[in-house]
């Protein structure tokens, strides 16, 4: 009589309840604003919050025209990095459990790939499998103006359900520099998640 099989070691392993609700996937593509997405990068580490960072090789010619900052720099702020080819990357699948993906900022080249599914990239790969999984994708789209295919697209994406959050500043919380228009829109994108970092001067708050 043969012996009876040994369970799989993953059986003996305790159930445990999903991870990842401290991870975030965080994209920096090409369009002007990259200084949302390193505000974003500084702001999550500073909370803990573990970042998979993904930026494509024009967001690097980008960060070189509007800042001083070195890619080395960038990436150092995140928890981990991928290169933007690295389609075998974590978070190139599904079961790699994340609270969702931020790209900010989103240039129109790579909200377009989203919203058809193209997926060339490690980072629209990322947000399509962010999708497909049901969880929250924010797109910080920056151009304008807009013709009617970008506003086609946009609804596309929105469509399947990515959530449009251009970089629109909101005056009412009576911005006095650059660093605060950045940081309400870093704090209100944060929101989508459930986070507050304290960035946000929030209407008619007891703070104000
Ligand atoms: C300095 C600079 C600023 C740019 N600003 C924008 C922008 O605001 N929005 C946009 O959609 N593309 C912008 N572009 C063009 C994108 O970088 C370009 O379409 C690129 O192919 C985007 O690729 P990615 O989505 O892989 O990053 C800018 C390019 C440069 C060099």
């Amino acid at each position: 009589m043969p012996s009876p099989r040994k369970p799989k070691s993953a059986a003996k392993k305790s159930v445990s309840i999903a991870s990842g609700s401290n991870r975030l996937i965080v994209g920096i593509s090409g369009a002007s604003g990259i200084v949302y997405g390193l505000r974003l990068l500084e702001v999550l580490k500073g909370i803990g919050i573990e970042t998979h960072l993904v930026m494509s090789k024009s967001a690097e010619v980008s960060l070189a025209y509007e800042t001083t900052v070195k890619v080395a720099a960038v990436k150092a702020l995140a928890h981990t990095t991928y290169s933007n080819t690295d389609i075998a990357a974590a978070i190139s699948s599904g079961s790699f459990k994340t609270r969702g993906m931020i790209i900010a900022p989103c240039s129109i080249r790579s909200v377009s790939e989203i919203a058809t599914g193209v997926t060339s990239s490690l980072m629209s790969r990322a947000a399509d499998v962010v999708l497909k999984e049901r969880r929250r994708l924010v797109l910080v789209v920056r151009e304008s103006p807009l013709h009617t295919g970008h506003l086609r697209t946009l609804t596309q994406a929105s469509e399947i359900g990515a959530i449009i959050a251009p970089p629109m500043p909101a005056f009412y919380a009576q911005p006095e520099t650059l660093a605060d228009l950045v940081d309400h829109t870093v704090g209100r994108v944060l929101d989508l998640f459930d986070v507050d970092a304290g960035l946000v001067r929030r209407w008619r708050s007891d703070d104000q």
